[in-house]
């Protein structure tokens, strides 16, 4: 294969062969093509995009660049859940047990922070002890015994993407509907699920701001999916604020334990339920929304999820007393209540200078090297159009020290715009199946 020919053949707009991208893929998965002759292709193809053949064929060698999960023969309906990623976004803490105390087997695979959002890995890892690098063994074994295992990419799992992907972190080359697509759907169908449900966010927060795009990417996800027999449904949720309250490792934790609980902030809860309900509705387990929502509902009325959440933590060797007790999670060494500068309606919590803030604090990385800070982070308990008063506590600051909290201070001045008018855009705006797109109530009404 000459590398020059095809990187010239993508810049100028015509595409590779399916067999030209599996030698591809499999040669730069073994070592064989440059780092540097990789990066110019991926660049090729974030300004060209790829016809729906070459994102088929780059799909399929990366999924056949390792191994797949292998539930041959098990009882259960395997169903799993993505969220394109954002700022206070812990719904995989709670969907993942919450679904799984339904019947249906969730191996949730999940990232790290990337740039200004948070990753659910680095939660899971707030919880002292608790391992994400299960091996496939241990992971099937788990999901076998408990329903349920939350863990990174293993190595065996799309190792092209693996490689693809941290090439893109620092070749400007993420944001591309085609890469996004192939690297996401690679890693779950390797899962060999029985349907997957898709949470792509839109908004100020989000890789994909717009939310034209945002659809797009969904779309091109679910072609992927349902071209090879995995029921995929996506849902646009609103990412132009943080969600939920807590933002930053230990806090989400600590609300994801909350919302478990029976008393988790409505936004996070409205979202958690409705992944929840594609979820169950695709395993087959519930006849229609209502019942599967019934059924989510009890699963947290009951303790069922709860408890499912600290046999997971105890299975991956983390100390599951900390559903009960979370103070066991490490902690700020400063607090502060950040107030109201003045009088008038939230106009916008800005999640990006709050993600952005998280990390300066400590608590993302800036290399793939970098220790992450658990401890730091924000409460944020007001959200746009709500009325506040001079002085009223609306936020807190958790930091290392004093100058954190004056770094946080700073940022929540910065990123919470209070004004003389707010409004709250629909948190929940399309569903999406191969079907094609529904507008849920709301949807439009920015
Ligand atoms: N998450 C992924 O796994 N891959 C991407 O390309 C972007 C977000």
């Amino acid at each position: 294969m000459v590398i020059p020919s095809l990187i010239q053949h993508k810049r100028d707009g015509h595409p590779l062969k399916p067999e030209e991208w599996a030698r591809l893929v499999a040669d730069y998965t073994a070592g064989r093509v440059p780092d540097y002759q990789m990066s110019a292709l991926l660049m090729a193809v974030f300004f060209r995009g790829l016809t729906p053949e070459e994102l088929a064929a780059l799909t399929d060698a990366m999924i056949a660049s390792g191994d797949r999960l292998d539930f041959d023969g098990f009882q259960l309906p395997l169903v799993d859940k993505h969220s394109t990623g954002g700022v206070g976004d812990k719904v995989s803490l709670l969907l993942a047990p919450m679904v799984a105390s339904c019947g249906v087997a969730v191996p949730m695979m999940s990232g790290r922070g990337l740039g200004h959002t948070g990753g659910t890995l680095d939660k899971l890892e707030a919880i002292p002890g608790f391992r994400t690098n299960l091996s496939l063994r241990e992971t099937q074994s788990q999901v076998e015994r408990i329903g349920c295992a939350m863990i990174g990419q293993t190595p065996e799992i799309a190792p092209a993407d693996k490689r693809l992907y941290a090439l893109r972190d620092v070749t400007g080359t993420v944001e591309s509907i085609p890469l996004i697509s192939a690297s996401i759907m690679s890693k779950k169908l390797a899962e060999g699920l029985d349907g997957l449900v898709l949470d792509v966010k839109t908004g100020s927060g989000a890789f994909m701001p717009e939310p034209e795009r945002a659809i797009e990417l969904a779309r091109t996800m679910i072609g992927l999916g349902e071209a090879r027999g995995c029921p995929t449904v996506a849902l646009i949720t609103a990412m132009d604020r943080p969600l939920g309250r807590a933002c930053g490792h230990t806090l989400e934790v600590e609300e994801a334990i909350e919302g478990l609980s029976g008393t988790g902030p409505e936004d996070l809860m409205e979202v958690t339920y409705a992944l929840g309900v594609e979820m169950l509705l695709l395993a087959g387990v519930a006849r229609d929304r209502a019942e599967a929502l019934g059924r989510l509902q009890d699963s947290v009325a009951s303790g069922r999820a709860l408890d499912t959440f600290a046999r997971v933590i105890e299975a991956q060797g983390g100390n599951p007393e900390i559903v009960r007790d979370p103070a066991g999670l490490p902690q700020a060494g400063a607090v502060e209540v950040y107030r109201a500068p003045r009088t008038g309606s939230v106009a916008a919590v800005h999640p990006r200078r709050i993600g952005l803030a998280i990390l300066e604090l400590g608590g993302g990385r800036r290399t793939i090297e970098d220790e992450i800070d658990p401890a730091v982070g924000f409460v944020i308990t007001v959200k746009p159009g709500d009325r506040v008063r001079e002085g009223e506590p609306i936020a807190s600051i958790f930091a290392r020290d004093g100058q954190g909290i004056a770094l946080g201070t700073r940022a929540l001045s910065e990123a919470v715009v209070i004004g003389d008018a707010g409004q709250l855009t629909p948190l929940i705006t399309h569903r999406i199946t191969g079907q094609g797109v529904e507008m849920l109530a709301g949807a439009g009404a920015d």
